[in-house]
């Protein structure tokens, strides 16, 4: 049975002590819901791994990082590698990110060698898909979807691709205070699983988590997380209250 899944990328934001009392805040929260077999992720910028992955250790909720560099050590001045991600316990890393893609140029080919790298150090990759405005606006949506899942993703073999959650974020959607209408994101959940089950099998296909990104907040929550192929959420803003983040991550 695939997870649900609620992770929270905190993008560039807190200060260091902001993110130890917002840490501190969710940890508690999360110690008195029900999650429902959901797993909380929290992704905070990479300075504060070590602090996250300390609190995690006695808590209901699993670390992510929001970026690596694809090679083990090296030459690449302010890059952070997967193997040094591991030894911190971190679970996770976000790859493909529309802000990463937009501003810092990550192409396909070059997302490849970051999901490659980060499976052979048994990091998860939470790879995000999605298309700008224009693209949906002339219906290239789903052909925009596919090369970028086909290109950075089905090299995979079945077994490794397992690991993949994959997040679909409608760039115009981010940030925006404009969702996706429930079914825009249902739409193209079933679309992204329907080229997983034709690439590999059925079980594949079933057992992968797909989630939403793009102005999710409390309000929205519950309804997207209903539909049939939304197993949960990428949530910017709204991640970064710890009230509004729990009810998110208890809205199944
Ligand atoms: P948002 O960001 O929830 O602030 O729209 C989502 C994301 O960028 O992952």
């Amino acid at each position: 049975m695939r997870k649900k899944i609620v992770a929270g990328n905190w993008k560039m934001n807190k200060t260091f002590s902001e993110a130890e009392t917002l840490i501190t805040e969710i940890a508690d929260s999360l110690d008195d819901v029900d999650l429902k077999d959901a797993e909380v992720i929290l992704c905070p910028p990479s300075l504060y791994l070590e602090m996250t992955t300390d609190v995690a250790f006695e808590s209901n909720f699993k670390v992510g990082a929001q970026n690596i560099y694809p090679e083990d050590a090296g030459a690449f001045t302010g890059e952070i590698s997967p193997l040094m991600l591991k030894e911190l316990n971190v679970a996770y890393c976000i790859i493909g990110h529309s802000e990463r893609r937009k501003y810092f140029h990550e192409t396909n080919e070059f997302l490849l060698r970051k999901v490659d790298s980060l499976l052979k150090h048994g990091l998860r990759p939470i790879f995000c898909c999605g298309e700008v405005l224009p693209e949906r606006e002339a219906s290239r949506h789903f052909e925009v979807v596919k090369s970028q899942v086909e290109e950075s993703l089905f090299h995979l073999s079945a077994e490794a691709f397992l690991n993949v959650v994959i997040a679909y974020e409608p760039v115009w959607a981010i940030g925006t205070g404009v969702t996706a209408t429930k079914e825009q994101a249902q739409e193209m959940h079933a679309y992204i699983r329907g080229l997983i089950s034709a690439r590999y099998d059925e079980t594949t296909a079933w057992e992968t988590s797909i989630l939403y990104g793009g102005s999710c907040n409390g309000k929205n929550a519950r309804e997207l997380f209903s539909q049939p192929d939304v197993d949960g959420g990428l949530i910017g803003g709204a991640s970064l209250n710890s009230v509004e983040f729990v009810q998110i991550a208890t809205s199944f």
